[in-house]
């Protein structure tokens, strides 16, 4: 497939046109080994999912991925994910969110401040005067408990009423499974009060397995985002990507435009927004695709989710060494963050983000792997 030709076609099209592996007859293969200690003794479990084209890597601390093997399109494999070698690379690093879930409530809540049920809840401030990704100690920082099952594993964390600075004893789970070429992580939670809930992946994919992303090929199924202000907190408008840097319906380079002269770039450093995807709750058309023209490798990206965060990585900024040395500086790694909208608990106009007593917080993601020509 020419990329020129690409970059011309309609969403749906585009997906159409990528040569997918067919799924695996065999049954995927798990298996888990101790992967170190937390410094207050709690053992972390890795545990490995592997099939005929892809081996998956997630461990119980943070419940993040820490390595997706995939082949590029003359077989040849790579890890397409950020990470560290060692639970000491993601015990140091409490900057990048890489590969976690953070939680309870991902993303920012403005001035760590929302109203539910008739109280006002104050969090921890970690993030230019707001909350991001759950306050300073959130689930990315926890160790999940973790048991094997068909074709993956599930991760379970308990966070007390109160934990944070939110309400209700909340338990959420999240389940990773493998089956072919597709990564499937079905989220679910409970609480005993009212309280506010949402949780995502925070993996940063490069699909050429190193160097940065900026020649990646994105296309996003979203006519609109949720602009925000200096502080990257959602004005609570919704606005049209047409005619911006943000119009990804047709596929674009990455690189393209993530230097242009637009407020919302330089609020971010490059993209770091949420978009309102079109069709939500469709689990059966991919909302994101991604593509790298020199492996081939591709992306994509199903979900029961309204938003997806997308981040290019600007604020990777050298500091964390990743596995075999490799310095990750900026845009070396996107994360396509399917969540709600950012600051939700703030705005009554935005899906809820709610969840009761009684009902389950319930939301699944595929990442679908393949290869192009
Ligand atoms: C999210 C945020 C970014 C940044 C990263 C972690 O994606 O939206 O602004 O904080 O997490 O570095």
């Amino acid at each position: 497939m020419s990329y020129s030709k690409e970059s011309m076609k309609p969403f749906s099209l585009l997906f159409a046109a990528l040569t997918l592996p067919g799924i695996a007859a065999a049954q995927t293969k798990v298996t888990h080994a101790p992967f170190g200690k937390t410094p207050s003794g709690s053992p972390v479990e890795v545990y490995t999912l592997a099939d005929s084209s892809l081996s998956v890597r997630i461990i119980s601390f943070g419940a993040h991925i820490i390595s997706i093997q995939a082949p590029d399109r003359a077989g040849k494999v790579a890890d397409v994910v950020l990470g560290y070698n060692t639970l000491d690379g993601y015990l140091a690093d409490n900057k990048t969110y890489m590969g976690s879930v953070p939680g309870r409530y991902a993303n920012r809540i403005a001035k760590g401040t929302f109203a539910l049920d008739g109280h006002t809840y104050h969090l921890p401030l970690n993030d230019k005067g707001n909350t991001l990704h759950g306050g300073l100690v959130g689930f990315d920082r926890l160790v999940w408990n973790g048991s094997i099952v068909d074709n993956g594993v599930e991760l379970t964390v308990v966070s007390p009423d109160g934990d944070q600075g939110f309400p209700g004893k909340l338990t959420a789970h999240v389940r990773y499974t493998l089956v072919g070429s597709k990564l499937r992580i079905d989220y679910s939670a409970t609480t005993d009060k009212p309280t506010v809930v949402n949780l995502t992946n925070h993996t940063y994919f490069n699909l050429a397995g190193s160097g940065n992303i900026l020649n990646h090929v994105l296309t996003i199924d979203a006519d609109r985002l949720t602009p925000v202000d200096a502080t990257l907190i959602p004005t609570g408008n919704l606005t049209p990507v047409s005619g911006t840097p943000f119009d990804f319906r047709k596929s674009m380079r990455i690189g393209a435009r993530i230097q242009a002269a637009n407020e919302q770039l330089k609020f971010a450093g490059g993209y770091d927004h949420n978009f309102v995807l079109n069709h939500p709750g469709d689990l059966t058309h991919p909302k994101v695709v991604l593509s790298d023209p020199s492996s081939g490798r591709t992306l994509m990206v199903y979900t029961s989710q309204p938003g997806v965060q997308f981040y290019s990585g600007n604020f990777l900024d050298g500091s964390f060494k990743g596995r075999s040395g490799t310095i990750y500086s900026k845009y070396a790694g996107l994360c396509l963050e399917t969540q709600h909208y950012p600051d939700s608990p703030n705005h009554p106009a935005f899906p809820t983000t709610t969840l009761l007593p009684g009902s389950t917080y319930r939301t699944t993601t595929i990442f679908e792997f393949g290869t192009t020509k």
